[in-house]
């Protein structure tokens, strides 16, 4: 009798953990959160779906998962291993930000050289930090970066960056949402924030493969998937009082913060009206990875085969 029950929790399991359609996301940072909230509010498809901390990497070496949600950074990194990964949707573009103390002697862009400024190499914030300086004529070799952690709620720990602004132990920081709220709020006046949308955005998109993609019943999923995520950009674009209060627990956020940094973070969706523009982007990206990476670049035709609009399209 025993035997048998273990038998048939095991076979149910086993039937949840196949027919689940499995998602490979962070489920620290705000830019994930309209996974949830499409999958709580509006999901519809034929079996549950399931996020599961992890990013496009798990998707691009565990077959078990069907999507995978991260920044273009971490989709190109992954797209020169596996040409047949896809960029489906955009979840979000969040706007980054440097803070810097005044305190310091920063005022202006150009005063971040010499400085040392909070980053973590490898990472979207990363490639921003180096982009906006770069795009200021400020090179490389002119300010030295220091890696360290985000915070999600005040007071922050030992590491993080608004906790390194106040011991001063650098005097910039960019980062991705809420560090650098939280650090704004703890510098008061002494704040200087400095950001630009057009030469970095974060483009934090959601992924599959080709060969999920060719599977009708697992397509089938990812249509409704994306169809729920289509549903929440209504809301999270037109946000009501109390999706704060719904959303900010689920980042250990506090909700007033939420609201402050929610206009940091575009919900757009689908690409058609910048196609072109896109590419270019990620173009200019990847050639900047591959010098990092010591690799080739990953060549146009793979780049504009990786954004597929096809369930966009579906809807
Ligand atoms: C942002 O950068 C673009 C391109 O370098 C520039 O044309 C634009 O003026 C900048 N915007 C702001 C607000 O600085
Ligand atoms: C899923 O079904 C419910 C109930 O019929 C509906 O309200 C909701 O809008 C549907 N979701 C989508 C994404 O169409």
């Amino acid at each position: 009798m025993k035997h048998r029950l273990c038998l048939v929790g095991a076979l149910s399991t086993l039937i949840l953990y196949t027919t689940a359609l499995r998602i490979a996301t962070s489920l620290q940072w705000i830019e994930h959160t309209p996974q949830r909230y499409a999958i709580e509010h509006f999901y519809n498809g034929s079996s549950r779906a399931q996020l599961v901390s992890g990013g496009v990497n798990n998707l691009v070496g565990d077959n078990s998962f069907d999507l995978a949600a991260n920044a273009e950074t971490q989709g190109l990194r992954q797209l020169n291993g596996r040409r047949s990964l896809r960029l489906i949707y955009i979840i979000c573009e969040a706007q980054y930000r440097i803070v810097a103390d005044r305190t310091r002697g920063i005022e202006a862009i150009g005063d971040l050289r010499g400085k040392r400024i909070g980053t973590i190499p490898g990472t979207s914030a990363g490639y921003f930090v180096s982009k906006l300086l770069g795009v200021s004529g400020i090179q490389p070799n002119q300010y030295s970066v220091v890696s360290g952690n985000a915070c999600m709620r005040a007071p922050c720990g030992q590491g993080t960056f608004p906790q390194m602004m106040q011991g001063r132990q650098i005097d910039a920081f960019g980062l991705w949402e809420p560090a650098a709220e939280i650090s704004i709020r703890n510098l008061g006046d002494n704040a200087v924030v400095f950001q630009n949308g057009s030469v970095y955005r974060e483009i934090y998109s959601l992924y599959s493969t080709e060969e999920k993609l060719a599977n009708p019943s697992i397509r089938a999923d990812i249509v409704e998937f994306v169809r729920a995520l289509e549903k929440t950009l209504e809301v999270y674009n037109d946000p009501p009082e109390g999706i704060y209060a719904e959303v900010a627990p689920w980042v250990g956020m506090d909700a007033d913060v939420l609201k402050g940094v929610w206009k940091e973070h575009l919900w757009t969706g689908a690409w058609d009206d910048w196609a072109e523009e896109f590419v270019e982007y990620l173009v200019e990206e990847d050639a900047y990875l591959a010098r990092d990476g010591n690799r080739r670049p990953i060549p146009r035709a793979d780049i504009e085969a990786f954004l597929d609009t096809s369930v966009l399209a579906e809807l």
